[in-house]
């Protein structure tokens, strides 16, 4: 008797530590795709005070644009399947309708491939036409894909 006992405290205990396992690998789902997303603001908003003339120098931006395609070449496997509950903005429908979500990402990596090309170029008209597209990749993913700050 006692032994069945045990093997039930023992079967709850590897239950709770699979449950916890789980929950601790989506939390850290989540604030690794938060920390990449970080990231691209964290290169796009120096492009952008550059090109305004805030801060900065145009030599910078080469850097920032290389980053920033790079962070996007990563933005497809921030969202693996469990990543939408616990503290994230990230929206059901990402895992709904993956086609379209796809779609989004591909508009993320062809724009700041652009941005990229027209920075090694330094054309800085070209620059600022690419950098706006990039904005709007963001943007245009956020619209449908995360929920709306209050
Ligand atoms: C393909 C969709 C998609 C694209 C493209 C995208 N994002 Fe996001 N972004 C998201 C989602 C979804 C979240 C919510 C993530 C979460 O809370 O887990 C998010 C969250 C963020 C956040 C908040 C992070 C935090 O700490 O809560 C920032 C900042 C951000 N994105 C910046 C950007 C910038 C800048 C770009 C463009 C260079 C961009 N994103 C492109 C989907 C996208």
């Amino acid at each position: 008797m006692k032994s069945i006992v045990h093997s039930f405290l023992l079967a709850a205990i590897i239950a709770a530590l699979g449950a916890g396992a789980a929950a601790a690998d989506s939390a850290n789902d989540i604030k690794y795709r938060k920390a990449h997303m970080k990231a691209l603001s964290g290169h796009l908003g120096p492009i952008f005070m550059v090109l305004k003339g805030e801060a900065g120098d145009k030599s910078h931006i080469a850097a920032h644009a290389s980053a920033l395609a790079n962070v996007a070449m990563m933005a497809g496997g921030l969202f693996p399947a469990g990543s939408g509950t616990g503290d994230t903005e990230a929206l059901p429908v990402i895992w709904e309708k993956p086609g379209e979500f796809e779609e989004k990402i591909k508009a993320l990596e062809d724009a700041t491939a652009k941005l990229f090309g027209a920075a090694r170029k330094g054309d800085m008209a070209k620059i600022g036409a690419a950098a706006g597209a990039v904005g709007k990749s963001c943007g245009g993913c956020h619209k449908l894909f995360r929920k709306k700050k209050n």
